[in-house]
């Protein structure tokens, strides 16, 4: 398996989390309240499992070996990859600040954290497409053989020290629960 394909099957996770926050914008925006408690999780599996782990492993490991292959971090795709990575990080803080207003209980703050959870799908969605696109075949085509070794070696690293064991499959268990709960029996309205 490439270093690629463990990004990209992390990046399957992710987007099943973005189809899960939409589904609770949608929610918000129809009057229907949320779960204080699945909000936060969400949140969390974004601050952990999509940005400090993910989006680690591409900014400390993957980037800095195009880097050195000649792909400079401070222009062109890499570039625009970190400041979407930035623009994410922005909105997290937003949708925090947001969660905690409607813990609250104040008016506009479940139509503030739909707007920002809608904005932010939208951001990592295309995101992605970018980096499945553009980004990992430049990667797997001007990478050595031996590199790309060393990408898996990183990213394990990152996955120990960020992530711990265990976590990942506790991230994966809290995506089939929500997943459960937002869009395979969701109710309608
Ligand atoms: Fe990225
Ligand atoms: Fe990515």
């Amino acid at each position: 398996m490439k270093p690629t394909d463990e990004l990209k099957k992390e990046h399957r996770a992710i987007e099943i989390m973005l189809t899960i926050l939409t589904e609770v914008a949608r929610r918000l925006e129809a009057g229907r309240g949320a779960d204080l408690k699945d909000l936060n999780d969400i949140l969390e599996f974004l601050k952990v499992f999509a940005d400090r782990c993910h989006h680690a492993k591409e900014e400390e490991v993957l980037f800095p070996a195009m880097d050195k292959a000649g792909l400079p971090r401070e222009q062109g795709p890499i570039a625009v990859m970190l400041a979407e990575h930035q623009a994410g990080r922005e909105l997290i803080k937003e949708m925090n600040e947001s969660l905690e207003g409607i813990a609250r209980g104040e008016d506009r703050a479940g139509l503030n954290f739909a707007g920002q959870a809608r904005a932010y799908a939208e951001l990592l969605r295309l995101h992605i497409d970018k980096e499945h696109g553009i980004l990992y075949p430049m990667a797997d085509g001007r990478l050595s053989r031996k590199t790309q070794e060393n990408l898996k070696e990183g990213f394990e690293l990152i996955e120990l020290e960020v992530v711990g064991p265990g976590r990942h499959q506790e991230f994966h268990r809290l995506l089939d629960r929500l997943e459960e709960r937002y869009l395979v029996h969701a109710e309608s309205g």
